[in-house]
């Protein structure tokens, strides 16, 4: 099968077209990537030699550059990782989200229509059900939770799963989506929570936690994540929506403690600052429907996951390091030189 991964320059995508080399090296990966801040070409550098992997420096959004693809590659599936994904800049930004991340569903779907495909799966997040009360532990995301968005992140992932469930209706496109809560793992740009409290910890700066730190994620490590992915496209039903989950929910604060006993680094580095605006409070995935149709369970308990991560970043300090050399630095002057001290 040919099968088209658009994103896999970034964070999960480039996890998946590993785990799709390994897993199924009958098949060919054309992996389609525009190369934003957060994609990274080195990152595929082990892969980009071998016969079944393509490379395409591309933009989702750009309909001709698609369609010439589809035209030339026929791909048999398409799995859209490619995104804006980062909440603090979309609060900063809205509009390249809004490009991005719906007009570009779009193209990709309209291309699926025009040349065929067995299958479009859209690489969705748990952040479009909103966020949970943090004082009820017995409630969790289901399939059927209703879309209730904050920012303008997950609300562009919202109006892009709207879409994808509005082409399978109106015109019989074969889709599935997957909606699974936050990943970590390597090759994490280090915006996001875990490997930037890595990469300060290591280098003695302040851990920036927003507010008391006391919001709740439901953390994957990303094999797993991919591993559902890869199952669903595969096997799942068309139409169906599966939700993906650890059952490891965790507060900010307590990994970023984590973090430090693991480096042997003071508490004394963490610095409250403004919390984020619109901030959820609580993500919880129930992933019994992937469970008990295709069998997947998450394989990486998540003390085991963060310590192979912070090894990983610690082996692979060329690879983050390059990147907070470069435009990095004016992203974190601008993100984080305005946010007020609450506490340490
Ligand atoms: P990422 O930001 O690390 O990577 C995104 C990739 O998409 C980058 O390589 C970037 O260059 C590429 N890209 C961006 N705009 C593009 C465009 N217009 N055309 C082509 N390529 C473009 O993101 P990630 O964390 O790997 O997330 C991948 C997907 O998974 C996203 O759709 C995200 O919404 C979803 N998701 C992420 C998480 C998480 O915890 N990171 C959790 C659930 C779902
Ligand atoms: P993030 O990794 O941005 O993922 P998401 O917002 O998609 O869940 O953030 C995870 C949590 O960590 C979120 O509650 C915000 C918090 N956070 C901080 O406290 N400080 C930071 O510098 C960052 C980036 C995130």
């Amino acid at each position: 099968m040919n099968i088209i991964v658009t994103g896999g320059a970034g964070f999960i995508g480039s996890n998946f077209v590993f785990y799709e080399l390994k897993q199924h090296p009958e098949d060919r990966i054309i992996c389609v990537d525009k190369l934003t801040y957060a994609g990274n070409l080195s990152t595929l550098e082990p892969v980009l030699h071998n016969p079944a992997f393509r490379f395409v420096k591309l933009d989702i959004c750009d309909r001709d550059g698609i369609y010439k693809l589809f035209e030339e590659e026929k791909p048999d599936i398409v799995v859209n990782f490619a995104a804006e994904s980062h909440v603090d800049r979309s609060i900063e930004n809205p509009t390249i989200f809004l490009e991005t991340n719906i007009i570009g569903t779009s193209v990709l779907m309209d291309a699926c229509r025009k040349y065929g495909i067995t299958r479009y799966h859209q690489v969705s997040t748990d952040e479009v059900y909103g966020d949970l009360p943090l004082d009820r532990p017995d409630l969790l995301f289901h399939e059927d939770t209703p879309i209730h968005t904050s920012s303008p992140y997950s609300t562009s992932k919202a109006s892009a799963d709207l879409l994808v469930q509005a082409y399978h209706r109106t015109y019989g496109l074969p889709v599935s989506i997957s909606r699974c809560s936050n990943n970590y793992g390597p090759y994490q740009f280090p915006e996001k929570l875990i490997p930037l409290m890595i990469a300060n910890a290591l280098a003695d700066k302040k851990l920036p936690v927003y507010g008391e730190g006391l919001n709740v994620r439901d953390w994957l490590y990303v094999e797993d994540h991919c591993k559902a992915i890869d199952l669903i496209m595969r096997k799942g039903t068309v139409g169906e929506i599966y939700n993906i989950g650890g059952h490891n929910e965790m507060r900010n604060i307590d990994i970023v403690k984590l973090i430090l006993d693991y480096l042997g680094k003071p508490y004394s580095l963490i610095e409250h600052v403004t919390d984020r605006k619109g901030h959820d409070r609580r993500y919880a995935i129930d992933p019994t429907k992937i469970h008990n149709e295709l069998g997947w369970l998450p394989e990486t308990m998540f003390k085991d996951g963060i310590k192979k991560t912070i090894q990983w970043y610690l082996d692979n300090k060329e690879w983050w390091e390059n990147i907070i050399r470069g435009d990095y630095q004016n992203y974190y002057k601008e993100m984080y030189g305005k946010k007020e001290v609450i506490g340490s």
